[in-house]
């Protein structure tokens, strides 16, 4: 059993918790530089297995070895970041053609950008920009899609998150098949140039691992065709590999008009038709596609993933996972569900759930929680048989713990249980 945090974790974070410029609740642990593959360890020598792979921004875990000797090629140069739109450096080039060789044909041109919510921004504003009619979005309930101003717009899942900030117009649709005769409705109410775009995340992530059905995103997407509606797929958190296809989007079998990507990608990006984009000076960023050890990190990265046929191990390993967590048979274990490596299950309530995910960290077992009550299981594509066997074990046995009568988590752990909520 870990007591966490360890004496050098927690020097760190009491002062970062002072200077932070938000109430942050981390986790009570401060990375070392330490770990190899699903494992790290903090800074007081206590490995932890890592099931959240950084909020699934850290496909390939820890010291891979390409991406050391890549990160070892770029140690001795400046600047490492350019104004990317304004002046050209090869590694743009370079993720621009390894990206499109993964997106869907006809999303055949990407604009780089710094963050998911950028990504998503600029997905909104291109679709704006093409339609000048249009006077409101579509978006869904729980879904998250980031925290700019625009992006935050779009976003339902917890309403902290919105308090008091000027919003986007937007019309929120049930995330179920009922949005099909809701948007239909709508249809009857404005003409479908009003509509500037409609954003979904096949699988909504931060708002709690819900799994769109192949109808209600299929129908969507016809209706959103015949009527001229562009069709926004948040890839954020399901892209780059993450539910076992390129994009959460392909389990569909639909093509979208833009995506959004960013997290596994190391930069962030809005992907469409070069047609969709708008004239020069419409949209940019000083640092958007001028990062060079991140562009280049993003290009290796998917060329791993290629190379070493990862979206295999994706499939193969998130169904054992899945399988494991069914067998385990526990009472108030609900509604395990995913898609290749982006996987979830359900508590009775968010106590229970925040108890479970410290109890399994003080077992050395890193998870993160999404929507109120569940919590999510994504580890790195590299993860094996016997890892997850690990995960599964120790999360039977802080189960077991957490649900007896009078349990109670003591000592300092007991400032950090917040950490689980992850708000993103
Ligand atoms: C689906 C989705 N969209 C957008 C974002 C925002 O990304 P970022 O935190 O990089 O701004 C996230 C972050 O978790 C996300 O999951």
């Amino acid at each position: 059993m870990i007591n966490l945090p360890g004496k050098k974790s927690l020097k760190v974070l009491t002062k970062l918790k002072k200077l932070n410029g938000d109430y942050f609740d981390p986790y009570p642990f401060v990375h070392s530089n330490k770990g190899n593959g699903c494992y790290f360890q903090d800074l007081d020598n206590n490995t932890f297995l890592d099931f959240s792979s950084q909020i699934a921004s850290n496909p390939l875990g820890y010291n891979n070895p390409e991406l050391k000797k890549l990160i070892k090629k770029y140690s001795n140069i400046h600047p490492i970041k350019y104004a990317g739109q304004d002046f050209a450096i090869e590694e743009h080039l370079k993720l621009l053609e390894e990206l499109t060789s993964i997106t869907p044909k006809n999303l055949n041109a990407a604009f780089l950008i710094n963050s998911g919510a950028e990504a998503v921004e600029n997905s909104i504003k291109i679709c704006m920009r093409k339609n000048e009619n249009a006077k409101f979005g579509l978006c869904f309930k729980g879904s998250f899609h980031g925290r700019t101003l625009g992006a935050l717009s779009l976003t339902q899942s917890k309403q902290l998150y919105k308090k008091n900030y000027f919003t986007v117009p937007v019309k929120v649709l049930d995330y179920s098949e009922k949005a099909v005769e809701e948007l239909e409705k709508l249809l009857k109410n404005y003409s479908s140039g009003e509509i500037a775009f409609m954003i979904i995340e096949p699988i909504q992530g931060e708002g709690g691992y819900n799994i769109a059905s192949k109808k209600m995103i299929q129908d969507l997407r016809k209706i959103t065709k015949e009527n001229n509606i562009p069709f926004i797929s948040d890839e954020v958190q399901s892209g780059m590999g993450r539910t076992g296809k390129w994009w959460a989007i392909q389990n569909y079998n639909i093509i979208p008009d833009v995506m959004s990507a960013a997290k596994a990608l190391q930069v962030a990006a809005t992907i469409s038709n070069r047609k969709m984009f708008p004239e020069p000076g419409a949209i940019s960023s000083t640092w958007g596609g001028g990062h060079k050890l991140d562009l280049a990190l993003g290009c290796k990265i998917i060329q791993i993933i290629k190379k070493q046929k990862l979206l295999n191990n994706i499939n193969n390993q998130g169904k054992y996972l899945r399988k494991r967590l069914q067998e385990l048979n526990l009472d108030k274990i609900s509604n395990v569900r995913g898609l290749g490596l982006m996987n979830a299950f359900t508590l009775p309530n968010e106590k229970l759930r925040n108890d479970l995910v410290i109890e399994c960290l003080k077992n050395g077992l890193v998870l993160l929680g999404c929507g109120h009550e569940s919590i999510r299981l994504i580890p790195p594509y590299i993860i094996k048989e016997r890892e997850i066997d690990g995960a599964v074990n120790i999360i039977e046995k802080s189960y077991n713990k957490i649900v007896k009568s009078g349990f109670k988590h003591t000592g300092q752990i007991c400032n950090y249980m917040n950490c689980v909520k992850s708000n993103t």
